[in-house]
């Protein structure tokens, strides 16, 4: 199977049906919704139903198994292929189908299209010329890469725009449908302890960190094309920038959230080599390097770690760093925002720890604020102490829902808020793409990066990387 193909079943059978499950398990899913899988693999319902039903957790409880018996009765399936319209022609008879035992004028129709870039227009185009709805509403969910850079991402959006509208069109990145994430608005607007000291006046430098214990494995063909920055950095970590940073909207409506988040990226210039450090994973602790992986080429100088710093020159951040650190085979799974505010004046405290705030997207959601409290007992001294909103303590009753889950329900109602719209990707590219374009040796030899040992903290250099942008331990 191709590497391409592994990624497009992994994302349908582990993320897309267990969160369309979620979806219908908790009612949230339209009284009459049906689902229908297509792809090119020939298989019967049975073995449909257990290929979409396999990563569903939980079927060990009884209710849970009883819900997905009835959710593989809406659920049915089409094999055909990605190019032909007669392939198309045969999923929407199977639509027509369907639809016809409804009552009712209305059948709309959302298209999720988790497949490789190769067959992405394609479909898109044969999705839109045989199966487009004449009597309701259509969307079109797109799932990354869009595109390697900007050239690429242009090509693929005026592709697309030949076929769908922006307002038809659902882009997801998928830690935007993350609860932490979404927490940042909340967070930011309503919290006025907050908002007031959130600028280049009380804030040292952020740091936005993602962690992941495990390498490649077997992914390594399709990352190597890719490599971490456009992985993780160019859309995960720029979006959680671009909420961090972002001015207050107008309004909560997708449009004003949006606009804003453009605003703040349009404000940041190309990343310069000089402020990036690049690493990629070596055997270390029983576990193989990047480069033992087979399906990557024995000399490849794909980063698998990066650390860059943005800055935005508006003047609400000017001179502030955001430094964007992102690694594979490190030695733990975290995703976390760290705010570190300016030392105190020095006067009656010296020395004394910085405030900090943490959001931790992953694991175990959190927020956290570290200050400087009295050490209790009969002296005055600072002891760093922590205001600590554990969301498993605080939060226990509530089920947080997954990505998948919550962008999923938007696109079905409509709602744009938490997609990434034409122009932010065209932003974001223009942020990354001389970066990743210097990586790639197209204006000089290609830069090697720094080993590190699988299961570490990344490479050793990124300590100092990270304090001559001000960040203190
Ligand atoms: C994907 C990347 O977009 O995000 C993967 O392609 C990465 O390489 C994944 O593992 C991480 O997502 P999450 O939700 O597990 O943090």
């Amino acid at each position: 199977m191709s590497h391409e193909n592994q990624v497009e079943l992994k994302q349908n059978t582990l993320i897309t049906f267990p969160a369309l499950f979620g979806l219908y398990r908790d009612n949230f899913l339209p009284k009459d919704v049906r689902i229908v899988g297509y792809a090119r693999t020939k298989m019967d319902s049975v073995e449909f139903h257990k290929r979409a039903t396999q990563y569903i957790k939980g079927s060990d409880n009884e209710e849970t198994a009883a819900k997905i018996e009835e959710f593989k009765k809406i659920s049915t399936y089409v094999s055909g292929s990605y190019e032909d319209a007669e392939s198309f022609q045969t999923l929407e008879k199977h639509l027509r189908e369907i639809e016809s035992a409804y009552k009712g004028s209305e059948r709309h129709r959302i298209f999720y299209l988790a497949l490789p870039p190769s067959v992405f227009i394609p479909v898109a185009a044969n999705v839109k010329q045989n199966n487009y709805s004449t009597d309701g509403v259509n969307r079109i969910i797109v799932e990354k890469p869009f595109g390697k850079d900007l050239p690429s991402s242009r090509e693929l959006l005026s592709a697309l725009k030949q076929h769908w509208s922006e307002d038809e069109t659902f882009r997801i990145d998928h830690y935007l449908g993350k609860e932490m994430v979404k927490n940042i608005l909340v967070l930011r607007f309503a919290n006025v302890a907050l908002s007031a000291p959130w600028d280049k006046n009380s804030v040292s430098n952020v740091q936005i960190t993602f962690k992941e214990p495990f390498g490649t494995e077997g992914r390594g063909g399709y990352f190597d094309e890719f490599g971490i920055i456009r992985d993780i950095l160019q859309n995960h970590l720029l979006q959680v920038l671009s909420i961090i940073a972002m001015e207050r909207p107008v309004s909560f409506a997708a449009e004003d959230i949006r606009d804003e988040k453009v605003k703040v990226l349009r404000a940041i210039p190309p990343i310069e080599p000089s402020d990036t450090l690049l690493g990629q994973y070596v055997a270390a602790n029983g576990k193989p390097g990047y480069l033992d992986d087979d399906t990557v080429p024995h000399n490849s100088t794909c980063p698998t770690f990066a650390a860059t710093t943005l800055w935005i020159n508006n003047p609400r951040w000017e001179g502030v760093p955001f430094v964007l650190k992102a690694g594979k085979a490190l030695n733990e799974a975290k995703v976390e925002v760290r705010i570190q505010f300016k030392d105190v004046t020095q006067g009656i405290f010296k020395d004394i720890s910085r405030n900090e705030l943490v959001i931790r997207i992953q694991p175990s959601e959190a927020i956290y604020l570290k200050l400087n409290t009295k050490t209790p007992g009969l002296y005055t001294r600072a002891l760093p102490a922590e205001m600590d909103l554990t969301y498993k303590r605080r939060f226990a009753e509530v089920k947080i829902p997954e990505a998948y889950e919550a962008l999923i329900l938007d696109a079905i109602q409509g709602d744009h808020s938490n997609f990434v719209r034409d122009d932010e990707l065209d932003v974001a590219w223009k942020i990354f793409t001389p970066i990743l374009h210097w990586i790639e040796g197209r204006s000089g030899p290609r830069p090697i990066p720094l080993k590190y040992p699988y299961g570490s903290r990344g490479p050793k250099e990124l300590g100092a990387f990270i304090d001559k942008y001000g960040f203190k331990r």
